[in-house]
């Protein structure tokens, strides 16, 4: 079950909708979440609230990261990156999940309750568990003053500003930027170097300009919009840093426009979904420049010679694609922060395109604060 939508009464601002101002109030939000933690000279950041001193940062010897829905996605990329700055082994499960299978509560694990409201009985419930057994958890948190953030022994917030739309965006990215100075932070206690402590600091620093740049882009996507709004199932596919990108991507065109979707790592479509692949199916792929970009394009590839259509968000022109969406580059572990700025715009011009209630989706609540 879930608690009825309530209107907050902050200005529109001129947007038509919640989504599209919140979509389009990301730069700032970004900025927000790094004023005045950056700290050049040790190459790390300050957050005030984490209450984990260093001796106690290098003790971790696991992350969990818990959260439902789109919390639990940014909760995926958040695992990654403290997993490829700080080198702890790090993961995320849906808390509605945890609370249910009697989880090993494990006194050198630390877990991380995110969640934008900061009510989600879900999460909140896991967090009561996991404190009545002595774990340490810390919050990533939107609501100041929320019931998670009061019940967790310390943690983040991430400064997205209140957010309206049912559907999340901006808090996706503040808490996905959250978790990257978090990594940050945790790396650069442990065994991050100063010149990779100085490169994410840059990359951190050149976001609001880029999603400004992406921004900036509407017109092509709300076109493209145009072109894959009569699908009636599209496929999302990404490899490691692209797979929660392209979970989340789903859950957003799902929410909003209810066009069935379905998000698969990359590297598994050929174990079952390359069956659903023909025209009627377009997938959208997540393709970073990175490491990876050859396996991708093998992927882009499969799903060509089957006649699929291919909507790419990617560094450069995929030429197996139908279509390109352009994202500017990042250093590899922040590219997820914006590779999926443009699929939120995607979602939000089909529901516009198919006339959904684009704010308050049907069946849907901005909080789900019971079982
Ligand atoms: C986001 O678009 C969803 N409406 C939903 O998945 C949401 O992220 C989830 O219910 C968790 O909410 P929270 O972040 O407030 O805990």
């Amino acid at each position: 079950t879930t608690v009825e939508w309530e209107a907050e009464s902050y200005d529109m601002g001129g947007h038509d909708t919640y989504m599209h101002k919140e979509i389009h109030e990301q730069a700032d939000a970004v900025d927000r979440a790094l004023r005045g933690r950056i700290d050049d000279r040790f190459s790390t950041v300050h957050l005030g609230g984490l209450n984990l001193d260093a001796r106690d940062a290098r003790a971790v010897r696991r992350v969990k990261i818990l959260g439902c829905g789109t919390s639990y996605h940014a909760g995926q990329i958040g695992a990654q990156m403290i997993e490829e700055l700080a080198r702890i082994p790090s993961d995320a499960e849906p808390a509605s999940e945890f609370r249910y299978r009697n989880p090993v509560v494990d006194p050198d694990t630390l877990y991380i309750a995110v969640s934008q409201s900061g009510e989600t009985y879900d999460v909140l419930a896991a967090v009561q568990e996991l404190k009545r057994k002595g774990a340490r958890v810390l919050g990533l948190v939107n609501v100041v003053g929320s019931a998670i953030a009061r019940e967790t022994d310390g943690g983040i917030y991430v400064h997205a500003g209140p957010e309206v739309c049912v559907v999340s965006t901006k808090c996706f990215t503040n808490m996905v930027v959250s978790f990257g100075l978090l990594a940050l932070h945790l790396g650069r206690i442990r065994d991050l170097s100063v010149a990779d402590g100085k490169r994410i600091i840059e990359g951190l620093r050149k976001l609001p300009a880029q999603i400004s740049e992406i921004l900036a882009n509407e017109a092509e996507i709300e076109k493209l919009a145009g072109e894959y709004a009569d699908a009636k199932s599209m496929m999302f596919i990404g490899r490691v840093r692209g797979y929660p990108v392209a979970r989340e991507a789903s859950l957003k065109l799902k929410e909003v426009s209810y066009i069935h979707a379905e998000a698969y790592p990359a590297s598994e479509l050929k174990h079952g979904p390359l069956a659903l692949i023909e025209p009627a199916m377009p997938t959208v792929a997540i393709v970073p420049d990175d490491e990876l970009l050859e396996k991708n394009r093998a992927a882009l590839e499969e799903i060509k010679a089957r006649s699929g259509r291919i909507l790419a968000v990617a560094h450069q022109v995929q030429e197996k694609a139908d279509h390109t969406i352009v994202v500017p580059k990042n250093e590899d572990e922040l590219d997820p922060i914006l590779m999926g700025i443009p699929l939120q715009l995607l979602a939000y011009y089909t529901a516009k395109a198919m006339g959904r209630d684009i704010d308050k989706p049907r069946n849907l609540a901005k909080s789900v604060t019971v079982e």
